[in-house]
């Protein structure tokens, strides 16, 4: 399997994207594949509007399914995320909380948010979120910072006060920043780069940059693997975040073996360098991908088609740890 693959060149894990909603889904073959990964990501079930949906109101239902069942298989998780500008409850709205209260806000949710998993899961197990993004796509594509509450009312700082809290509530957790569009040198991977100094300037605690790698079929970077050294230079460590590769449908044969070319090339520039420690996929299969509907007339991203049957892409992933 992938994962045996991935940990054989070193890697920690190869794993997925995932709910509740898939591996309760009444199709046999749900977990053949699912259990087999090396980790998982919660794709929404941990998002701000998910578990604080009133203020100072927790519910963990929805992470706490995909702790549990990565526990029962034996599965790391990446916590994700803590601040994101998306998928945010509809208190939490631009020019309604104060500087200090804005802090307070953040601080109180990447906080109990990361200390409930701290808690719970590393008593009962070996296991535990061994990472969090806790800041998820903080700038736009010119490098700029994005205009969100969180940038809005507190300007930069809600970056160190997400950091510093989550440190906090588990000290032992590997705390992330996460983006798209920052796997190729340009304006947002410089102002990714200019952040990571910064904060480790600053003694802000801060370990790892995620890379998400949504890519484009036949436009994977030439320099990922450059892109990735050059942040591991800083001090931090680096992952494969979220990674799909769609295309126009329909899928042909041709579109299918340039897809595992694509695959085996991100393994690859991740495999080529130590601090690259694992790769997620966001998504194993096409019959849950976000590509479809946020893209019409594009899709079969995944390395598993919609019946769960392994693509070329997955031979070019086993190629790539191999590489
Ligand atoms: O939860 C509601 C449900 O109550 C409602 O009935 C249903 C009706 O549309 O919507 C549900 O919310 C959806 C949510 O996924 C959970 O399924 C949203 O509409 C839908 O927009 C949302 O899409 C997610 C998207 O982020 C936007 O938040 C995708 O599943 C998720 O794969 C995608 O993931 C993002 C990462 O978080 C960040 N990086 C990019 C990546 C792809 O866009």
């Amino acid at each position: 399997p992938a994962n045996a693959a991935a940990q054989a060149a070193g890697k920690l894990y190869f794993g997925s994207a995932t709910d509740a909603s898939e591996f309760t889904s009444s199709d046999y073959y749900y977990s053949y594949y699912l259990k087999q990964l090396g980790q998982l990501t919660p794709e929404n079930s941990m998002n701000w509007n998910a578990t604080e949906p009133e203020q100072g109101v927790f519910t963990f239902a929805g992470g706490d399914a995909v702790v549990g069942y990565a526990q029962s298989n034996s599965q790391l998780v990446r916590g994700y995320n803590c601040v994101w500008y998306n998928q945010l409850p509809n208190w939490l709205a631009n020019g309604v909380f104060t500087v200090a209260e804005l802090t307070e806000i953040v601080q109180t949710h990447c906080g109990t948010l990361v200390g409930h998993y701290e808690g719970q899961v590393q008593v009962v197990s070996d296991l535990f979120v061994h990472s969090w993004d806790v800041i998820n796509e903080p700038f736009n594509d010119d490098g700029t910072w994005r205009s969100d509450v969180f940038y809005n009312t507190l300007g930069t700082s809600f970056v160190s006060i997400a950091l510093e809290a989550a440190s906090a509530a588990d000290p032992n957790a590997k705390l992330y920043i996460n983006d798209y569009n920052i796997e190729f040198a340009g304006p947002k991977a410089t102002a990714m780069m200019e952040l990571i100094q910064t904060l480790k300037a600053s003694g802000v605690p801060i370990h790892g940059v995620g890379l998400q790698c949504h890519f484009v079929l036949g436009q994977v970077p030439d320099d990922l693997q450059t892109i990735m050294e050059q942040f591991v230079a800083l001090g931090v460590e680096v992952a494969i975040t979220e990674l799909d590769i769609r295309m126009t449908l329909p899928a042909t044969n041709e579109l299918l073996i340039q897809q595992k070319a694509d695959y085996q090339s991100v393994i690859s520039a991740c495999n080529a360098v130590p601090d690259c420690v694992g790769v997620t996929v966001w998504d194993y299969t096409d019959k849950y991908s976000w590509i479809p509907s946020a893209f019409p007339g594009q899709g079969e991203a995944c390395p598993w088609d919609s019946s769960y049957v392994q693509k070329p892409a997955y031979d070019g992933i086993i190629a790539g740890f191999q590489s």
